[in-house]
């Protein structure tokens, strides 16, 4: 496995190195060289994978309170982060996945290729959340100038290049949704799309309930909307701890982890230019594929 620091010449702020063919931040390769062989899934476990910026805090919130039979007093007074812990963020000494009750929910970036083994062997539930990567790469852009030790200070025009050329971390994007979407017929995966929960919520957390077996009268189905709305969840201190416990590691008021949430914000950052470089890009990539956005 090959592992080398970022590319001097790009004059990079961000924390990332390859290794096999993904660029990733520090704390992953720590996990990857220390942990992962030790990683114990468990089968009823499951996991919620993205790539950064696609949804994924709002799909953990949406399958926990889905396949917790609507607990949201645990989901009230207890932080996402810890109800549902980030796997490669853990350091040698946590033991706190190890000691989560059934089921353990976990989020982790890491594409398909580099999940620890034991939870591919074991069948573990997966939840794929993707996005279109004209706001994904406007909603990175934005996270990336907030990340304090990294603070990215290009223009979104110098970003934009960047995605393009596979730098951010997890990148890239195209790799990461084509290795998931081989397996999204697999029984155990759930592959979603953020714009399918934007303009369909009801239809979403159908398809959701119906992954983990579960079936939601109307009103329960409109009590679990309204609880993952984006107005709420910015609001409920258990969700929004995201943007204000981690004040050490973010510059506040640079942009809100919160921040916009909608389908389309793209058009407020693309010139034409960049509009069809992107479209050649995803045609490039995933017209064999049959994956859209
Ligand atoms: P924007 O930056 O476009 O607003 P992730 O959780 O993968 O980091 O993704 C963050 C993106 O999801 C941000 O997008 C954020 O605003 C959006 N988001 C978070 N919760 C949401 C919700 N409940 N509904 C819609 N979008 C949400």
């Amino acid at each position: 496995m090959e592992v080398c620091s970022a590319d001097p010449s790009l004059a990079e702020t961000f924390d990332v190195y390859y290794y096999n063919h993904f660029s990733l931040p520090s704390f992953a390769l720590r996990f990857l060289e220390s942990k992962v062989s030790n990683f114990e899934a468990k089968e009823d476990d499951i996991y919620l994978v993205s790539y950064p910026k696609t949804g994924t805090t709002w799909a953990q919130e949406l399958v926990y309170i889905i396949n917790s039979d609507l607990n949201f007093s645990a989901a009230k007074s207890t932080p996402l982060n810890e109800r549902f812990p980030y796997l490669e963020m853990l350091d040698l000494e946590d033991t706190r996945v190890e000691n989560m009750p059934s089921p353990r929910y976990i989020k982790t970036h890491f594409p398909y290729s580099l999940l620890p083994s034991s939870i591919l062997e074991k069948k573990c539930k997966l939840v794929y959340i993707t996005r279109n990567p004209k706001d994904v790469v406007v909603s990175y852009y934005h996270f990336a100038r907030m990340l304090r030790k990294t603070a990215y200070k290009g223009t979104f025009a110098q970003f934009f290049e960047r995605f393009l050329q596979n730098r951010p971390t997890y990148s890239p994007f195209w790799k990461h949704n084509l290795e998931f979407w081989e397996h999204h017929n697999d029984p155990n995966v759930l592959f979603l799309h953020y714009e399918d929960l934007y303009t369909d919520p009801r239809a979403g957390v159908k398809e959701i309930a119906s992954f983990f077996g579960k079936i939601l009268s109307e009103e329960e189905i409109e009590k679990v909307i309204d609880h993952c709305s984006f107005n709420n969840m910015s609001k409920n201190p258990s969700t929004s701890q995201i943007d204000q416990e981690n004040s050490a590691e973010r510059i506040v008021g640079e942009s809100k982890f919160f921040r916009k949430g909608k389908v389309g914000d793209w058009k407020s950052y693309f010139t034409e230019e960049m509009d069809q470089r992107m479209n050649q890009w995803i045609e490039n990539h995933f017209r064999k594929s049959g994956l859209t956005f």
